[in-house]
């Protein structure tokens, strides 16, 4: 079953992709949704669009959640209200922001899930023309060749990272920020490309060493998580705990550099600690 389900989110992927890459050409149509650091195009919606009538056609007993339809809402909560079964999260265009500066790195994904899990997962590129996709116990792949994480690197100094700004995290008191600044001196080096599906792939790949990110949707994580693990990497939250698509936070890595990164993130809490506790002692001894 799940292999069908592959070849249709492969087959639609591309469709989507052509057109995103089609509407490259032409004047684009753009939205802001919050500001101006949150945007969308009518290509972000019509690949949505297309994404729903395929799979209406062909899989009318599948739940759909999409960006585009579903973004106005709690994306955590309605993913856990899907339910059960097998369902689709789509991100049409993940890397809006790049596609709008005709930056050429943007991506459809396509996650596909059962019961809550991942089960298989398409990430396309159109620019490139790569296709990762992974089905559970299957392997990871990049169009016809077998992907894994990378072995090389298996120190934090070694590690290049990515990570990346959420469009409501975009300013001065963002989490990111204290984050890069431990990873700075720490790590080979930093990159932030735009685009959380592709980032994810990247590290399947071992391109990346590793990638984190605050605030992503159920649709950013679903395909890229499974090439991931499927890939031989690990996937947690921030504090390393077994990640599932309703967590706010994402570390993605080759796994040799997992503990090493999740350890710079504990900082964060230890820091935390400790002004509470001051506050806490000052207060009792006032
Ligand atoms: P998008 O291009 O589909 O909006 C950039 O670091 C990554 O964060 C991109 O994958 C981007 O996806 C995602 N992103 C941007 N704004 C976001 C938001 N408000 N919430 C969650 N993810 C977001
Ligand atoms: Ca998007």
């Amino acid at each position: 079953m799940e292999a069908q389900l592959l070849r249709h989110a492969m087959l639609w992927a591309r469709e989507a992709g052509t057109l995103m890459k089609k509407m490259l050409d032409d004047e684009l149509h753009i939205e802001q949704k919050k500001n101006d650091s949150d945007l969308v195009t009518q290509a972000d919606r019509r690949c949505e669009e297309l994404l729903r009538n395929r799979l209406a056609q062909v899989y009318p007993g599948h739940w759909i959640l999409g960006e585009e339809m579903d973004g106005g809402i709690d994306s955590y909560t309605a993913f856990k209200q899907r339910g059960g079964g097998y369902g689709w999260i789509i991100d049409p265009i993940d890397g809006t922001t790049n596609y709008i500066h005709r930056i050429p790195h943007f991506a459809v994904s396509i996650g596909i899930v059962k019961d809550g899990q991942p089960v298989a997962g398409v990430v396309y590129n159109p620019l490139t023309d790569e296709l990762f996709h992974a089905v559970k116990g299957g392997g990871a792949y990049l169009n016809d060749a077998r992907i894994q994480v990378s072995q090389k690197e298996r120190r934090l100094s070694e590690a290049v990272l990515a990570t990346g700004f959420y469009a409501g995290d975009w300013h001065e008191e963002s989490e990111a920020l204290p984050q890069i600044k431990r990873f700075v001196g720490s790590c080979r080096n930093l990159r932030m490309n735009g685009a959380a599906s592709l980032d994810l792939c990247w590290v399947a790949c071992g391109r990346l060493t590793g990638f984190w990110h605050r605030g992503l949707h159920p649709w950013d994580a679903a395909a890229g998580s499974l090439i991931v693990t499927e890939a031989g990497g690990r996937v947690t939250d921030r504090f390393g705990a077994a990640f599932h698509l309703a967590m706010d936070s994402l570390v993605a890595t080759n796994g040799w550099t997992h503990d090493e990164i999740t350890s710079i993130f504990l900082m964060d809490v230890e820091e935390s600690y400790v002004v509470w506790r001051d506050k806490e002692e000052k207060a009792f001894k006032s």
